[in-house]
C-alpha cells in the first residue's frame, strides 16, 4: 500500500514516515523541507522524496497512491499570524487542494492533520460534539479545512480528520515551541522551568509517535467506521495543568522542582476527551509526558539535540525565511554594490 505524507519532513511527519517504512508501507515523503532534508536522513533511501508545495504540485505524483496523510502546514498559532493570507492558502486551501486532487486521482483514503486548537479555550471537557471556538488564523484554517475535506467523503473516498492534542517528545525535526519540550529544554539549560502566570491552564497532550500511530490506525481500520468522522487524538489521562506538568518534567529527570513565573496569568484553559477514537477503532497511546520529558532531556544531554538550533522554534525560523526571501528580492531589485 502506497502512502503519501505531506509535511513528511516535519516534527510529526518525519517519525510517521519512519513508522510507515517499518510497517512495510511504500512511502512518499512530500514536503517543502523548510526545516531541511536532513530530518529524514535515516530513511531517505527507503522512501520516495518529493520536494514540492501543496499549493502548486503536479497532481501526477498522486498516481498509484492509496492513502494521503495531510500534515503540511504552518504549524502553530503564532506562525499562522505571521501572514494570515499565506496561512489560509497553505493550511486551508492547500489541504482542500490535496484532498480534491487525491479524490480525482483515485486515492482511497485521506487523513487530515487537524488540531484540538479548534476548540479554542472553554470551560470543562470538550469532545468531538462540543462547539468549536477557533481563536486564531491557524485554528480557523484547521476548521475550514476539516469542513471542506470532510464534504469530499464518499463511498470510494474515505476522509477522516484527526484533532491532535499538543504533541511532545523527541523527533529529528525538533520543536522547542511545544510545552513539554520547551520545559525539558529550560530545565536542561537553566536548571528551572518558566511557567506562564500561575500555570493554572489545562491542556491535553500526546506523544509524537502516538499521534503518528493514530494516522496509521485510521487507514488500517474498517473504513466504514472512520469515513466522514472527526476524532480527537490523545488520551483522557493526559490532560495536565501547566504547573503540574512543570513539576513532572523536573521529577522525571530527577531534579528538584524549580520554576519562575512570567507574563500575565493565563486563565484560558481546556481539557479534552478521547473516548471516541478509543471506542471506535481501539486506539491507545503508549507513552506519557514523563517519557517525553526524559527523552528530550536525554537527547539534549547526549548532544543529539542542539539547544541553540534556530530551526527548533518554528515561528522564529519562518521569520528568518521571510527575511531571507525579502533580502533576495531586494538584491534582485537593486543589485549588489560590489
Ligand atoms: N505538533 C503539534 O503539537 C500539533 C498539534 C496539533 C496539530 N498539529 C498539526 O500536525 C501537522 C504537523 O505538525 P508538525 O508539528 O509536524 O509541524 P512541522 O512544522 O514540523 O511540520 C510541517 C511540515 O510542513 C511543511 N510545509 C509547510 N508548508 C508547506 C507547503 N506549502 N507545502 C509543502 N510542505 C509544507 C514544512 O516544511 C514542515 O516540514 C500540522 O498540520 C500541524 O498543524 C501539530
Amino acid at each position: 500500500m502506497k502512502v503519501l505524507v505531506t509535511g513528511g519532513g516535519g516534527y510529526i511527519g518525519s517519525l510517521l514516515c519512519a513508522s510507515l517504512v517499518e510497517k512495510g508501507y511504500d512511502v512518499v515523503c512530500f514536503d517543502r523541507f523548510f526545516f531541511g532534508k536532513d530530518k529524514i536522513k535515516d530513511i531517505e533511501d527507503r522512501v520516495t522524496i518529493v520536494k514540492d508545495d501543496v499549493r502548486f504540485f503536479d497532481p501526477k505524483i498522486l498516481d498509484g497512491v492509496d492513502a494521503v496523510f495531510d500534515l503540511a502546514a504552518l504549524s502553530n498559532d503564532v506562525s499562522g499570524e505571521l501572514d494570515a493570507n499565506k496561512t489560509l492558502e497553505i493550511n486551508y486551501k492547500g489541504r482542500v487542494r490535496v484532498a480534491t486532487l487525491a479524490k480525482a486521482h483515485g486515492v482511497k483514503k485521506y487523513v487530515l492533520a487537524s488540531s484540538c486548537s479548534v476548540y479554542g479555550f472553554q470551560d470543562g471537557l470538550v469532545d468531538e460534539k462540543s462547539k468549536t471556538n477557533p481563536l486564531t488564523t491557524y485554528a480557523k484554517a484547521n476548521l475550514l479545512a476539516e469542513k471542506e475535506t470532510l464534504e469530499l467523503s464518499s463511498k470510494d473516498f474515505s476522509v477522516t480528520a484527526l484533532r491532535q492534542a499538543t504533541v511532545y517528545g523527541y523527533s529529528p525535526r525538533m520543536r522547542f515551541d511545544l510545552a513539554i519540550n520547551v520545559m525539558a529544554l529550560s530545565l536542561f539549560r537553566d536548571g528551572k522551568i518558566m511557567v506562564t502566570g500561575k500555570g493554572e491552564q489545562w491542556r491535553p497532550f500526546v506523544h509524537v509517535k502516538d499521534t503518528g500511530n493514530a494516522f496509521i490506525k485510521v487507514i488500517e481500520a474498517d473504513q466504514e467506521l472512520v469515513n466522514g468522522e472527526v476524532f480527537n487524538v490523545g488520551s483522557n489521562n493526559q490532560n495536565y495543568n501547566i504547573f503540574d506538568l512543570a513539576k513532572l518534567v523536573c521529577e522525571a529527570n530527577g531534579k528538584e522542582f524549580s520554576y519562575e513565573s512570567f507574563g500575565d496569568p493565563d486563565f484560558r484553559s481546556y481539557k479534552a476527551k478521547f473516548d471516541k477514537i478509543s471506542n471506535v477503532i481501539g486506539y491507545k497511546t503508549s507513552k506519557t509526558p514523563r517519557d517525553g520529558a526524559q527523552e528530550v532531556y536525554n537527547a539534549l544531554k547526549e548532544n543529539i539535540l542542539d539547544p541553540k538550533d534556530p530551526k527548533t522554534v518554528t515561528v522564529n525560523w519562518y521569520k528568518r525565511l521571510i527575511e531571507m526571501q525579502n533580502n533576495l528580492r531586494e538584491v534582485e531589485l537593486n543589485g549588489v554594490l560590489l
